[in-house]
């Protein structure tokens, strides 16, 4: 009897074991890579900004309310980053008759430059996006503002912040954690802004039962 032969092509065997385990390391590392790069899980991401706009200046030391600035939080999907016009409000360089202004706010500042060339030429200034979600997530921020939730759960202490940095997750369980309790996160609509506000014991369930908020974790709530 012949002894037993392995056909011909187990002689590539070994190679495509070898290809086989390169990929599957390949595929480990790939998805090891992408799931802490700063678009996941970018706690921390703080890009420069073309101005170096403080929010401890403007928030925190002059007291500011945020919608000031971010005119639409409470209006729309879009929280919107003021256009220039909202800054020559207090930094014109400018005065309504056209003569160069002398009494604006810092006006002579080397960091006023970028906002005075913006000024100039009518073209807007280019804010780089710290905080953003992958297109296939619906978000709103009316409908957590105006249901009780302040910027500083999703946002931290903006109002330290020289540059704004990213301060929570954003991830699928970040959102759902808060999403199947959001009881203790709730406040009452006249602290929404204001960040060092710690809601008191009982404000949440109170605004819970007032406002009929339900705990949305359908996935159709998030993914439309
Ligand atoms: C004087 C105007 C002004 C005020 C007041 C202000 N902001 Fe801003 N905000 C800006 C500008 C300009 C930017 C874009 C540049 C930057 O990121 O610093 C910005 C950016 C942000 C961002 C990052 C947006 C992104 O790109 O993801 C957050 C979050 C934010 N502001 C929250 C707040 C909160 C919360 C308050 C109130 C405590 C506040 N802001 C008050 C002008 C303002
Ligand atoms: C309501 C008035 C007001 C508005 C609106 C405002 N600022 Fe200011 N800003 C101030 C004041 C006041 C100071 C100076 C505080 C100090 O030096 O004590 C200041 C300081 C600054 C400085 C620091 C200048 C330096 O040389 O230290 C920058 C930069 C600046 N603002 C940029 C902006 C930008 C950009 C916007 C629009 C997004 C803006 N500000 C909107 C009032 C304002
Ligand atoms: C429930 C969490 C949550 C709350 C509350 C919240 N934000 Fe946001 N904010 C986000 C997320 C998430 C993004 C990124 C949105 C995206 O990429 O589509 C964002 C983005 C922003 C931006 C960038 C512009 C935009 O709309 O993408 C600004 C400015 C901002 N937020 C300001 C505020 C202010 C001011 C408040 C309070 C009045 C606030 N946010 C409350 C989660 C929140
Ligand atoms: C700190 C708490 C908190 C966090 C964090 C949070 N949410 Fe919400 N969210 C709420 C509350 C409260 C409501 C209002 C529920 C209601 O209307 O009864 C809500 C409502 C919503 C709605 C509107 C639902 C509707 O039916 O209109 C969407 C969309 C949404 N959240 C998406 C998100 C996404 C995406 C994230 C993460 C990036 C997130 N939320 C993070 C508390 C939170
Ligand atoms: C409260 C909002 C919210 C709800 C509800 C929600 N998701 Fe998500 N989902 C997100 C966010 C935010 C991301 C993006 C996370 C990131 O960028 O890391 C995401 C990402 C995903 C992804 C991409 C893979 C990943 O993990 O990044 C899938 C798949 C997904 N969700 C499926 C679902 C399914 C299925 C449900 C229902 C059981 C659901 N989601 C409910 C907010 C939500």
């Amino acid at each position: 009897m012949d002894r037993f032969h392995f056909p011909e092509w187990t002689n590539r065997l070994p190679a495509l074991i070898l290809g086989l385990l390169t990929f599957g390391a390949g595929y480990v590392v790939v998805v090891g890579v992408y799931g802490t790069t700063p678009r996941t899980i970018n706690v921390g991401y703080s890009p420069k900004q073309p101005i170096e706009f403080s929010h401890k200046l403007h928030a925190g030391t002059l007291k500011m309310d945020c919608r000031y600035c971010h005119t639409t939080v409470d209006k729309a999907a879009f929280a919107a980053v003021p256009p220039t016009k909202t800054c020559l409000n207090c930094h014109s360089a400018a005065n309504p008759d056209g003569s160069v202004s002398t009494s604006a706010i810092h006006v002579k500042s080397e960091k006023m430059l970028p906002l005075h060339r913006a000024q100039a030429s009518g073209e807007g200034i280019e804010w780089i996006k710290v905080h953003d979600l992958p297109d296939f997530v619906y978000f709103n921020h009316s409908a957590h503002v105006n249901r009780g939730v302040g910027c500083v759960s999703c946002h931290g202490r903006i109002d330290k912040m020289d540059q704004v940095y990213q301060a929570e997750e954003l991830s699928m369980s970040w959102c759902l954690d808060c999403h199947r309790n959001p009881e203790p996160h709730l406040r009452r609509d006249e602290f929404i802004t204001v960040l060092d506000y710690v809601p008191e014991p009982g404000e949440g369930a109170a605004v819970m039962a007032e406002k009929g908020i339900y705990s949305s974790t359908n996935c159709s709530t998030c993914h439309r």
